[in-house]
């Protein structure tokens, strides 16, 4: 690992940050949902902020996950690859994401979600890039707003990697496609 590399990270929150932050959200989401909430975390990214937020919050909590296919550049089309089991009619329903970014995501699972009737659904992300929406999404909660950067830590992985990093840092993405590991030695 050079100093070149370590230098392309800068953490945006280390781990205090993050409970600092996570207790915020948690607050925020238990306050408008006082009669509890089905918390539906997307596989796989949301994982590390789901388990903290459930535990900060105060009200009763049900967690459940979906996943869908990444999005194809082609087509752009997607589709469910695991779908809630919870049957959500008439609840409080949170979706909870790492990040949101184009909002791609949160706009096609807002869509399923929705014809399901639930009593609200909202969104909840734990980082919010909003430099690059292409759909008019506006997240309910919002952990951190970030500029124009690639993060990994906290459940945000480059390909595969770097999701169970207790910070949130950023990266430089043409230094990860050179070398998906290159940050692996000066981080764990
Ligand atoms: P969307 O563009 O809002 O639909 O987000 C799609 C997904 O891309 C997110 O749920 C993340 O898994 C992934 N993603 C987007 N930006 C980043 C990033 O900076 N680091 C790691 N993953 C990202």
């Amino acid at each position: 690992m050079t100093d070149a590399v370590v230098s392309d990270l800068q953490i945006l929150l280390d781990s205090r940050g993050i409970e600092a932050t996570v207790e915020r959200v948690a607050a925020e989401v238990s306050a408008d949902h006082t009669d509890g909430v089905v918390l539906a975390g997307v596989l796989r990214g949301s994982v590390p902020f789901l388990a903290d937020l459930a535990r900060a919050m105060s009200i009763h909590v049900r967690i459940d996950f979906l996943a869908i296919t990444p999005y194809s550049p082609g087509t752009g089309r997607v589709r469910l690859l695991k779908d809630l089991d919870i049957d959500i009619t008439g609840r409080d329903v949170v979706i909870v994401e790492d990040i949101v970014d184009t909002g791609l995501t949160s706009e096609f699972l807002s869509a399923q979600l929705n014809r399901r009737n639930p009593r609200n659904l909202s969104v909840c992300t734990f980082v919010d890039r909003p430099a690059r929406r292409v759909a008019p999404i506006e997240p309910d909660y919002v952990g951190i707003e970030i500029p124009e950067e690639f993060v990994i830590g906290y459940g945000l992985d480059y390909e595969g990697r770097y999701r169970n990093l207790p910070i949130l840092a950023t990266a430089d993405p043409a230094v990860l496609k050179e070398n998906p590991d290159a940050y692996i030695a000066a981080l764990y």
